[in-house]
C-alpha cells in the first residue's frame, strides 16, 4: 500500500475491511494459491493437482488430440513431471538434461546437459517479487542447486559457488553420508525451499531432518528434527540414545504448503530399521506422523502419528491434501492424508483436531526377541480404500491350479491381516504392502468442494525376518591368498592392513555399501587422491569385492549414469555447479556407537514384493472420496490389467498406480494415468469414463496442465518402457517416440 501520510480513520477502516475480506476468502477458498499455473511439482505449493480453466469440459474432453510432442531421445525412463512458467515448459530428457521448451510449439529454447543425479521426479520454479529473478530450484545428487530459468545457466552466486551440500547438519560426519537426496524436489514457500531427503532405510541410516534453505542465498534457515534430540518434544518416545543411531523419519515424497496460513505439512516416513524395532522401543515420534510446521520458522504447530512404532514400512508418502469440507453446515479448512495401508485421516488444518473420529484399536503383540509392537493403532472411522488381508478365498483366481495349490500351502503357515507383526518363524502377508495403497503422486483434490481423489494399488508384501550375520567371505583359500597378495601390494599403503583405513577411508564391508559397478569404476579409474589401476582383470576385481564383504552383481540404474547419447540442440551449460571433492571420505555408520546398550541381534527382511498380484483383481483403482460426509463417492479400476483383457488371462499381471498421477479440472474432469500407457478422463461427479486413450510408451510421473491464450493443454510423460506383462504399444505402426505428449482440443474452424 502506498501510504505517505499517517493512517487516517478511513484507511484504518479500509485495512479492517480488507482484512475481513481476506479472512472471508480464506474460509471459502482453501489456500491463497489460485490454481491457474503449474510452476511447481504437484501443480502448486498445495499439491492439489487442481487446475482452474474453462476450455476443456466434460462435453468436449473426448475430442482431445495430440497438439505437439517432444522426444526425450533416450532409452532411459524419466519419472519427471514437467513444469510451466510464463511461456516456457521445463522438462528432463536427452542424457539427463533440463530442457526449456516453448509451450506453444515445443521448440527447444535452451538445454543444460549432463545433470546426472537430478531429482528424477521433478523440480520447482521460483521468481522474485519484482519478477526479474527467475530460477529453477532442484537437487543434484546430495547438493541443492539452481539454474537461471531464462538463460539456462547455473547460478554460481547461490550457496558455495553454486551449490549447498545437504549432507551437512545431520548429526553424522557429512563425508560418511553416501546418499540422502530425495527424488522429489521439495516445496517452495516465499523465498524458502523446504526439502526432505531419502537417507536410506537400512540400520544406521542418517536422520531425515527437514530443512529450509533461502532460495536467493542458499543459507540454511531452519531445521526440524524429525528424530527429537534430548530435551525436545517427542524425545521420550524413544530409548535415550536412539537419536545417535536411528535414522529415517524422512519425507522422501511430497510436502504441501498452505500459503495463506504459512503452514507446511510433512508426511513422514518410518524410522530405521523398517521391520524390526527392538532398538527403538516406544511410539517413535515423529515417525509415520503428519506434522504441521510454521513454514517460516520450522516450529511444530501440531502432529498426528498414523502408525505407532512402525514395523511395516508404512511411510506416509502421498501429498497431504488441503481442502475445505462442509460438516453439518460448518466449513472446516482441513488437511487429509491417504496412507499406504488404505486409510484416510482428516484433520482441522490449524489445530490438528480430527474431523472424523479415530479410534485406537488393539493389535497383536510381536513374538520377536526384544521387540514390542505398540499395543494399539489408530483406525479412522472413514471407510478404508484397500483390503487388509489375503486369504484362500481372495487369492488371485487367475492363477493356474498348480500355483494356486502352492499358495494354499503357503497361506496355511503364513499370517495375514492388519498390523500382524513380522516374524522369523512364519511369513507375514501385508495387504497392501510396502508398495501398496496411496503412494507418492497418488492424491489430488478439489479444494473447495471437499473431494479427495486417490489412486491406489493393492499389492501384497510378504515379510520374513532373518538374523543379520556378519558377511562370509565367499572365496576359496587359493583365491583368498591371491587377493591378499594383490591387496598388500596395491591398496594396503592407503587403506591399512586390516582394511581399516589410513590415507583412504575404511574398506571394511565396503562391498555392502557400494554397488559392484561403482567399486570397479573406483578401482579402475581412481577417485580423488586415489590413483586408478586400469589393468586389473575382472577375476581380481570380483575377488577383491568379495574380500570386502560384497557379492559382485551388476545393476543398471537408469538416469544415474551418462549411458546415453550426447544431447544436441541449443546447449547453454553442462553439469550444473562444480562440486568440490571431499578430501577425506568417512565410513558410513555400521555399528552402534560405543557405550550404547542395544539388542543382541539385528534382523532384516527383503521387501517381499515378488507376488504383487496375489489377491484377486482389481489391483489398482481411482476413487473419489467425499470428505464432507466421509463416503467413497465412486471407484473405478484403472490400468491395463491383463487378467481383465479378453483372451489373455494367462499372465494375471497387476496394473499399477505407482508413479502415476492425476489432474483435476475446475470443469469437473479428472485425468488420470495408469499402467499400460493409459490416460483416462473421468466425470468428477460420477466416475464415468468420458475419454480414454493409450499412449505409444509407458506413462510415468505426474501429468501437467497449462493454458496459453485461453487454450488448455495437458502434458503426459510417456518416456518409459512397457513392462513385460503389458502389451508393447511402441511397436505398433505409427507409434510415437518416447517423450512428453501434449494434448489440446482441435483449433476451432
Ligand atoms: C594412494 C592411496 C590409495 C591407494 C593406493 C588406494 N586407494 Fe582407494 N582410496 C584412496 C582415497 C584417498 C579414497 C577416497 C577418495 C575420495 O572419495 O575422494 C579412496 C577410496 C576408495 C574406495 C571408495 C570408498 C568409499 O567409501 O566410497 C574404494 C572402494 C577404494 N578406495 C578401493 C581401493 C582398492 C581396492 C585399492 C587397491 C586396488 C585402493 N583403493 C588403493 C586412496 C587410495
Amino acid at each position: 500500500m502506498n501510504q505517505k501520510k499517517g493512517p487516517t480513520k478511513i484507511t484504518c477502516a479500509i485495512i479492517a475491511l480488507s482484512c475481513l475480506f481476506a479472512y472471508l476468502s480464506c474460509n471459502t477458498g482453501s489456500s491463497s494459491y489460485n490454481h491457474t499455473t503449474w510452476s511447481q511439482y504437484g501443480g502448486g505449493p498445495d499439491q492439489s493437482k487442481y487446475f482452474d480453466a474453462a476450455e476443456i469440459t466434460r462435453q468436449n474432453v473426448s475430442k482431445l488430440q495430440v497438439a505437439w510432442s517432444y522426444s526425450t531421445e533416450d532409452n532411459i525412463p524419466y519419472m519427471f513431471q514437467p513444469i510451466v512458467a510464463d511461456t516456457t515448459m521445463y522438462v528432463y530428457g536427452k542424457n539427463s538434461s533440463i530442457i526449456a521448451l516453448s509451450i506453444v510449439t515445443g521448440k527447444e529454447i535452451w538445454i543444460h546437459t549432463n545433470l546426472q543425479g537430478l531429482s528424477r521426479r521433478g523440480l520447482n520454479y521460483w521468481e522474485s517479487k519484482n519478477g526479474k529473478d527467475k530460477r529453477l530450484v532442484f537437487t543434484l545428487n546430495n547438493s541443492l542447486q539452481e539454474i537461471d530459468a531464462i538463460t539456462g545457466k547455473s547460478i554460481k552466486k547461490f550457496g558455495d559457488s553454486g551449490y549447498v551440500d545437504m549432507r551437512a547438519g545431520l548429526e553424522r560426519d557429512p563425508t560418511s553420508i553416501r546418499r540422502m537426496q530425495a527424488m522429489t524436489p521439495g516445496v517452495i514457500y516465499n523465498d524458502l525451499i523446504i526439502l526432505g531427503s531419502a537417507p536410506g532405510e537400512g540400520y544406521f541410516s542418517p536422520p531425515g531432518y527437514i530443512r529450509a534453505y533461502n532460495i536467493v542465498t542458499g543459507k540454511l534457515e531452519w531445521t526440524f528434527h524429525t528424530l527429537p534430540q534430548p530435551g525436545e518434544f517427542g524425545y521420550d518416545t524413544w530409548p535415550k540414545d536412539a537419536y545417535k543411531y536411528v535414522g529415517g523419519v524422512n519425507v522422501w515424497s511430497e510436502m504441501s504448503v498452505d500459503e495463506s496460513r504459512g503452514i507446511v505439512f510433512l508426511p513422514l516416513g518410518s524410522p530405521t530399521y523398517d521391520y524390526y524395532g527392538a532398538d527403538r522401543l516406544g511410539s517413535n515420534l515423529f515417525g509415520n506422523s503428519l506434522v504441521a510446521l510454521d513454514a517460516r520458522t520450522g516450529k511444530r504447530i501440531w502432529h498426528y502419528q498414523t502408525v505407532h512404532h512402525d514395523i511395516w514400512d508404512y511411510d506416509l508418502s502421498a501429498a497431504p491434501q488441503l481442502l475445505t469440507v462442509n460438516r453439518d453446515g460448518k466449513k472446516i479448512d482441513a488437511v487429509a492424508i491417504a496412507t499406504k495401508h488404505g486409510f484416510v485421516f482428516v484433520f482441522n488444518r490449524e489445530n490438528g483436531e480430527p474431523v472424523f473420529p479415530i479410534e485406537e484399536k488393539p493389535f497383536p503383540a510381536s513374538e520377536m526377541p526384544g521387540e514390542m509392537a505398540w499395543p494399539t493403532q489408530p483406525v479412522p472411522s472413514l471407510p478404508s480404500f484397500t483390503r487388509h488381508e489375503v486369504t484362500k478365498e481372495t487369492l488371485n483366481p487367475f492363477f493356474p491350479d498348480s500355483i494356486k495349490q502352492k499358495w494354499f500351502k503357503r497361506l496355511d503357515s503364513a499370517k495375514s491381516g492388519l498390523y500382524v507383526p513380522p516374524s522369523d518363524k512364519y511369513e507375514t502377508i501385508m495387504m497392501p504392502g510396502a508398495l501398496g495403497g496411496a503412494n507418492y503422486g497418488n492424491t489430488a483434490c478439489d479444494p473447495k468442494n471437499g473431494i479427495m481423489y486417490i489412486l491406489t494399488q493393492e499389492y501384497a508384501s510378504i515379510y520374513k525376518l532373518n538374523k543379520v550375520v556378519p558377511p562370509k567371505i565367499d572365496l576359496s583359500e587359493n583365491d583368498l591368498n591371491k587377493v591378499k597378495i594383490f591387496y598388500t601390494a596395491n591398496c594396503q599403503s592407503c587403506h591399512g592392513d586390516k582394511l581399516q583405513g589410513l590415507v583412504g577411508p575404511s574398506l571394511v564391508n565396503i562391498g555392502q555399501r557400494v554397488f559392484y559397478d561403482e567399486f570397479k569404476n573406483i578401482v579402475q579409474n581412481g577417485r580423488g587422491r586415489m590413483p586408478g589401476l586400469i589393468h586389473v582383470d575382472e577375476q581380481t576385481l570380483s575377488s577383491l569385492f568379495r574380500y570386502m564383504g560384497g557379492i559382485p552383481r551388476s545393476f543398471n540404474f537408469p538416469g544415474r549414469r551418462g549411458d546415453n547419447k550426447k544431447a544436441t540442440g541449443p546447449i547453454v551449460d553442462s553439469g550444473g555447479a562444480r562440486i568440490k571433492p571431499d578430501a577425506s571420505k568417512g565410513t558410513p555408520m555400521s555399528e552402534y556407537p560405543e557405550g550404547v546398550s542395544h539388542p543382541e541381534n539385528r534382523y532384516t527382511t527383503d521387501y517381499g514384493t515378488e507376488w504383487m498380484g496375489l489377491a484377486a483383481p482389481p489391483w489398482s483403482s481411482i476413487l473419489a472420496y467425499d470428505l464432507n460426509n466421509g463416503t467413497i463417492k465412486w471407484r473405478m479400476p484403472i490400468g491395463e490389467d491383463s487378467a481383465y483383457v479378453k483372451g489373455d488371462k494367462s499372465k494375471g499381471a497387476p496394473a499399477g498406480a505407482l508413479r502415476k498421477g492425476m489432474v483435476i479440472t475446475s470443469t469437473g474432469v479428472v485425468f488420470a494415468t495408469a499402467k499400460g500407457g493409459k490416460l483416462y478422463a473421468f466425470d468428477a461427479d460420477t466416475g464415468k469414463i468420458l475419454w480414454e486413450t493409450t499412449l505409444s510408451n509407458e506413462v510415468q510421473g505426474q501429468p501437467t496442465m497449462y493454458t496459453y491464450k485461453g487454450k488448455q493443454y495437458l502434458v503426459v510423460n510417456a518416456s518409459a518402457n512397457f513392462s513385460p506383462d503389458s502389451y508393447n504399444h511402441s511397436i505398433k505402426p505409427g507409434a510415437m517416440k518416447k517423450g512428453y505428449v501434449v494434448y489440446a482440443l482441435p483449433e476451432k474452424k
